[in-house]
């Protein structure tokens, strides 16, 4: 890909941008693959190729050819690429040959695998970055930004965090948003007034508002697989994973009892940390992938990608 991307930019002048001046933020992107940022930006190339040809009598045929290159450049920002849900998809997505950049206050991860070389690690916080650090030149953003606390603290990190992350990303003409948000379990209103619930929707709305027909919100419920914390790795697919196959397999049974308030808390399946990810990367790598999806259409779109 990189080759490819330098070829044509070196034989094309596309329009430029002038956000784009600044130092390439995407590993690839350094000078020695990139001679120009423009390229960053370009999703689709176009580019001339000279010919030539001989003739009897003429000296000089050469002309120039268009060629309409499709040259899909994905380049995919991660909010919170540090965590359990953002390593996955940072890992999914270089599995991919898409360009990552992540951003988290604790940059990159402990762990050592030899992928993560692959990741530019930005450290920040997402109200104070910078984001002309973070989003020119990216395709795509995907949001983990999540997590409890007091009420306070998780309307700000469910919600205000990525109201911010929406807003900027629409400012840089990002094209496409990407909001890891929560299945509601099928709770009484009651309970979802929580800082938790309360402040996914208003960044699920914030996400379809500005982004009407590309944004993604996926609503997991319990999401499993071994969550590094420190040193140690909590097996959580220990327990995840027979328990999805288990309520899978009984789905056709309990599907009366789903109308019950909370009902969800016991029957929502688990979904994979990885199905998750391959869900998200389905959504920034199809163009037509737009809106809420639930647990089970999160489950069909990794499927989808896996065969
Ligand atoms: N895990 C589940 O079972 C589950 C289920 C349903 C939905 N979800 C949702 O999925 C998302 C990801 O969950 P997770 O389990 O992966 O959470 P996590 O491990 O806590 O990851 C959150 C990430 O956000 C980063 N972050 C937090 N505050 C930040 C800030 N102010 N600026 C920049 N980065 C910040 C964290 O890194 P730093 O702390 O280093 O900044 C971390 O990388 C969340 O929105 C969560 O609500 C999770």
């Amino acid at each position: 890909m990189a080759s490819s991307l330098s070829y044509a930019a070196a034989i094309s002048r596309p329009c430029t941008s002038p956000a784009l001046t600044s130092k390439p933020l995407f590993l690839s992107a350094s000078p020695s693959h990139f001679s120009s940022p423009i390229s960053l930006t370009n999703r689709f190339s176009r580019f001339g190729v000279k010919c030539s040809y001989a003739d009897a009598g003429v000296k000089d045929n050469s002309f120039t050819i268009d060629v309409e290159a499709n040259i899909k450049t994905e380049r995919l920002v991660v909010l919170g690429g540090s965590g359990f849900v953002g390593l996955a998809i940072c890992k999914a997505a270089v599995s991919r040959g898409i360009e990552v950049l992540s951003l988290s206050r604790s940059g990159r991860p402990s762990t050592l695998e030899s992928w993560e070389d692959q990741v530019s690690w930005i450290t920040g916080d997402v109200f104070y970055v910078n984001w002309d650090e973070v989003l020119p030149g990216a395709t795509a953003v995907i949001s983990t930004l999540g997590g409890f606390g007091s009420e306070e603290q998780m309307q700000r990190i469910n919600g205000e965090a990525n109201v911010i992350a929406v807003n900027a990303s629409k400012e840089y003409g990002i094209p496409k948003f990407v909001l890891i948000s929560v299945h509601d379990y099928n709770l009484p209103s009651f309970l979802l007034n929580s800082g938790y619930f309360t402040g996914k929707r208003k960044a699920e709305s914030e996400v379809l508002s500005k982004y009407p027909s590309s944004g993604v919100v996926l609503r997991p419920g319990f999401i499993y697989g071994k969550r590094k914390v420190g040193n140690f790795e909590i097996p959580l697919n220990l327990i995840g994973e027979p328990v999805e196959k288990l309520l899978d397999a009984t789905a056709s049974f309990t599907k009366p009892l789903s109308s019950l308030p909370a009902s969800d808390l016991i029957l929502a399946s688990p979904v994979s940390v990885d199905d998750v990810a391959q869900a998200a990367i389905n959504a920034v790598k199809d163009d037509d992938c737009f809106g809420v999806f639930t647990i089970n259409q999160i489950k069909e779109a990794a499927a989808g990608v896996k065969v």
